[in-house]
């Protein structure tokens, strides 16, 4: 039995396979046909209204289905659906089910103030003043914010899906325009930042993890690129309700050479957030840490670049490639599954990265390169870390 979930998908009475690679030959909206090397899966690479993505079909006895690909799925669902419909006409499919009528909902993710962290890499900030807020939750704070400095651009973090969709319709809704939300790890996007850019970055209530401290938000390295990115004078502000964590801070904040450190105790803000609220009707004490940041940095230089060198398809690589996770200091890569595209090249799926946030891409391997297929990973150091280890197992198995 197929479990196909609630993401585009259609069901379809089992058809011959054998005829699909001359059939994606002559596709106007198929580009290529793999075959996994260790299952009966495939894979079909697809090509409409300007977005390359990858659709998964997957044989079964009483029916194939073919659903999307999560790892390159294109933002907009209905370009999926539509996608899925060509393709499903395309090949004469028999569709026993089916859930890809399009839908006329504007998707939250897809408003203009929904800002991709790939989108970073090249961006025109609107405003000369910029904040950052992480983990925003329900958004009062950045709404507010963003409300009472029109002059701001306020850039808001938050990992949990759901809370970054209200906001993005509050902002919608209140014709906010000066927030961006990006759906991403706080503690992997500063990096994307230039140097000097930022007023002021808000950590209002980060999650304690006090049985799991490594997932803390604050850390050396958040804490020396928050003061890379803020301009002289400019600050981190924390506001915590957690004892455990105001400790932990102090000292994070303490163990570089120079700081400049200010605490305060239960101190009003104009306006509270729904969590604070609730410690404040137990009358908890909150504490306030502002680190301010006291001279400008230099802008980075590194460059991060995800050039694989010369890596070509051979029958090594095909055969030898470590099919196990290779872990190292703060990041890991995982060669997952291969395809087979034609005689010499392979579509080659892979994890690797940070532990918190790890990368998922395709790697498409052929006679002439490679390269990550359709688009690179973000460019952080730990992406970068693991994309030389990639190419160097890579070149190890090239023979
Ligand atoms: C306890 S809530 C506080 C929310 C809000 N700041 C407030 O004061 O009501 C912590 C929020 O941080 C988010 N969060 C946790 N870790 C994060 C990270 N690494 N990057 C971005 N957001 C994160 C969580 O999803 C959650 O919404």
């Amino acid at each position: 039995m197929i479990k196909a979930g609630n993401m585009p998908h259609l069901k379809v009475t089992p058809f011959d396979t054998s005829t699909l690679q001359e059939k994606v030959a002559k596709s106007t909206v198929m580009t290529s046909f793999s075959t996994s090397m260790t299952s009966t899966d495939m894979i079909i690479g697809v090509e409409h209204k300007g977005e390359e993505f990858l659709l998964q079909l997957k044989p079964d006895d009483k029916a194939y289905l073919l659903k999307y690909d999560k790892v390159t799925r294109p933002l907009k669902v209905n370009i999926l659906k539509e996608a899925l419909g060509l393709v499903s006409e395309e090949l004469e499919l028999v569709v026993l089910s089916s859930n890809i009528a399009l839908s006329n909902t504007k998707a939250a993710l897809s408003s203009e103030y929904f800002k991709k962290i790939e989108d970073f890499a090249d961006i025109d900030y609107p405003k000369d003043k910029v904040s950052v807020e992480v983990g925003f939750g329900s958004g009062r704070h950045l709404l507010y914010q963003a409300e009472k400095n029109p002059d701001t651009l306020f850039i808001g973090l938050e990992i949990h899906t759901p809370s970054a969709q209200q906001v993005l319709k509050q902002i919608e809704l209140q014709g906010i325009e000066n927030i961006w939300v990006v759906n991403y790890d706080a503690r992997l996007f500063l990096e994307m930042l230039p140097s000097n850019i930022c007023t002021q970055i808000f950590v209002h209530f980060p999650v304690p993890w006090d049985k799991k401290p490594q997932r803390r938000v604050i850390s050396k390295n958040f804490l020396a690129e928050s003061m890379r990115v803020l301009e002289q004078e400019g600050r981190l502000e924390l506001r915590t309700d957690s004892d455990n964590y105001f400790w932990y801070a102090l000292e994070t904040f303490f163990s570089v050479p120079k700081t400049e450190v200010e605490v305060r105790k239960n101190e009003a803000l104009e306006v509270t957030s729904k969590y604070e609220a609730r410690w404040l009707r137990q009358e908890k004490d909150i504490y306030d840490v502002y680190v301010k940041c006291r001279e400008n940095s230099q802008e980075r230089t590194d460059t991060v670049d995800f050039n694989f060198n010369g890596v070509k398809y051979t029958k090594e690589i095909e055969n030898n490639l470590p099919k196990k996770a290779l872990v190292f200091d703060g990041y890991f890569v995982h060669f997952e599954r291969i395809f087979k595209v034609t005689e010499e090249s392979l579509l080659i799926k892979c994890a690797f990265g940070s532990f918190d946030r790890p990368e998922h891409k395709y790697l498409l391997l052929e006679k002439n390169g490679c390269r990550y297929f359709v688009a690179e990973p973000v460019k952080t150091t730990v992406n970068f870390s693991a994309h030389q280890k990639l190419v160097e197992q890579l070149m190890l198995t090239e023979g």
